[in-house]
């Protein structure tokens, strides 16, 4: 038998207007860990669903060869019952499902078409085990963490007898304890049970950490694979590979020039919509000042979103108090369209659900921020609207057909790159952005850095909030963290570091 567990040779893809993939080639050995890397729409995920079968036998062409053997896959569950299972970008669990029925969905232990409950629930409790998932097994989708919920993706994985796992950005949205948890079960899985995985992601970090081999695609093509022990593998390395150049520094040079108090935010106290009883944001107080970018660190769950939300024309919370002053002068903030109306803008960390309407074009999605912008006596002017589509396009390079593609096609990154150009459209004064790069490749992080700066210079004042302590240290003036509703602490770019912003963190934990 060869080394290999996986060939994948020429493979050609093309959408309309697009050629995806052009004759790829991917060679992966029997028991490793394979990380894919590339840029935003390179073709990562088109490959993957090319050999999951999703996009199927007679849509592209090239050969895949598993286990010795050209297969033709049908559809997911043929390549499913030979041992290939896929974990998708965006999670695929039913939320009102619980932990077991989610482990099995698709895959039911049933008896003469009857689901077997007592099977069910053991086998989930054995792979919950294996996974080190320590919760109630009945526990709906919906009311655990991302963290666990990749968790559950991989036990159902499991549950299928994979041999070879895909997992398309698994620690996107993970903090660093749950990413560690989630790459230290695979580096275990793949030990113990000899399962070979194929990895996507843009943290070069956890890539260099836990892969034996790394291939690089650009623009469809392959560029080249490393193997470790081999070849000197560099984060430098990999990224000139996916760019094609050298990219000097992670963050554009910044120069300052920050201005008085533009934006603040008092007493500012939010109860859960859940749970009335609750206090979710317990009397915060915060300002930004005119050209600052201002940084609110924290840990998952610390309520720097629901902040963020409800100070955005109330979007999230209930019995909501306090007061927002803009310019020195007290503003209502009633609903979104009121926020908008005031210069506020607020950029969602979670792009598919809240970020884009999925059917429509990249055209549509982001004059959808200021249609008054572009109307006259309440008629779209449409011509303008292209204009302004062509030009965010070409500005944020969103890799796309044209303005025209539906933005449920586009690959991951580039829907985020939407979702900025849609609030970048309202030109809004005061720009909140939550997790402003999840799923950005290195090269476009950095331009999303510089355009972020020149908002800055131009006099808006930016608030980002971001679960990578790097990204808020490279790019930030000032510091608030924040934990458990609570602001615990502020510092200047000066004095903040991951150490000092970790322990304000600690040492606040369990105070409020
Ligand atoms: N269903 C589709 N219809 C049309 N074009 C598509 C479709 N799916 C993907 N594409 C295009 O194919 C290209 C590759 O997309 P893909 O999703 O594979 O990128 P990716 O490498 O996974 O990027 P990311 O890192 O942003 O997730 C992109 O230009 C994308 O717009
Ligand atoms: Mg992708």
């Amino acid at each position: 038998m060869s080394d290999y567990i996986l060939e994948m040779r020429d493979i050609t893809k093309e959408f309309p207007g697009v050629k995806a993939l052009d004759q790829v080639n991917l060679k992966v050995n029997h028991g490793e860990i394979h990380a894919l890397v590339g840029e935003n729409g390179a073709g990562k995920s088109t490959l993957m669903k090319v050999l999951s079968g999703i996009y199927p036998y007679g849509e592209y062409t090239g050969d895949i060869v598993y286990n010795g053997q050209v297969c033709s896959f049908k559809d997911i569950k043929d390549s499913e019952n030979q041992g290939i299972a896929i974990i998708h970008q965006e999670l695929a669990l039913s939320p009102y499902l619980s932990i077991a029925e989610n482990i099995f969905l698709g895959n039911e232990q049933q008896s003469h078409g009857i689901i077997n409950w007592n099977v069910t629930s053991k086998k989930a409790q054995e792979l919950m085990d294996k996974v080190g998932i320590n919760l109630d097994r009945n526990l709906l989708i919906k009311d655990i963490g991302v963290g666990h919920q990749q968790l559950v993706e991989i036990a159902k994985a499991l549950a299928k007898n994979c041999k070879l796992l895909i997992l398309d950005e698994p620690t996107a949205a993970l903090n660093d304890e749950d990413s560690d948890k989630l790459l230290n079960l695979l580096i275990d899985l793949n030990k113990k049970q000899g399962l070979t995985c194929i990895i996507i992601s843009h943290k070069l970090n956890e890539i260099t950490k836990i892969s034996d081999q790394i291939t690089v695609i650009r623009d469809g093509s392959t560029i080249e694979t490393m193997t470790k022990g081999k070849d000197e593998i560099t984060e430098d390395r990999i990224i000139k590979g996916m760019v094609g150049r050298d990219l000097l520094e992670r963050y554009p040079k910044r120069d300052a020039e920050i201005g008085d108090i533009n934006f603040e935010v008092r007493d500012w106290v939010v109860y859960d919509p859940l749970d009335e009883e609750r206090q979710r944001i317990k009397g915060v107080n915060f300002n930004v000042k005119k050209g600052e970018i201002l940084g609110i660190s924290g840990l998952m769950g610390a309520g720097r979103t629901e902040l963020a939300m409800s100070i955005f024309g109330k979007s999230y919370g209930k019995n909501i108090s306090g007061e927002i002053f803009k310019d020195g002068r007290k503003i209502e903030c009633r609903d979104v369209v009121e926020a908008i109306s005031h210069g506020i803008a607020y950029l969602t960390e979670d792009r598919k659900g809240a970020g884009l309407i999925l059917s429509d074009d990249i055209r549509k999605n982001i004059s959808l921020s200021d249609l008054w912008k572009i109307s006259k006596r309440g008629i779209v002017n449409t011509d303008l609207e292209l204009e302004h589509a062509k030009n965010f396009r070409e500005k944020l390079r969103i890799k796309s057909s044209s303005i025209f593609q539906a933005t449920g096609n586009l690959s991951g990154g580039n829907q985020q790159k939407v979702v900025l150009a849609k609030w970048l459209f309202s030109e809004p004064d005061i720009l909140i952005l939550d997790e402003p790069t999840r799923g950005i490749d290195v090269g476009a992080k950095y331009e999303i850095y510089a355009i972020i700066n020149e908002l800055a210079e131009q006099g808006k004042s930016i608030i980002v909030i971001s679960s990578e302590l790097p990204e808020i240290l490279g790019i930030c003036d000032r510091v608030y963290v924040m934990n458990e509703g609570q602001m615990v602490g502020e510092m200047d770019r000066s004095q903040a570091t991951q150490e000092s912003i970790m322990s304000c963190i600690i040492q606040s934990t369990g105070k409020y």
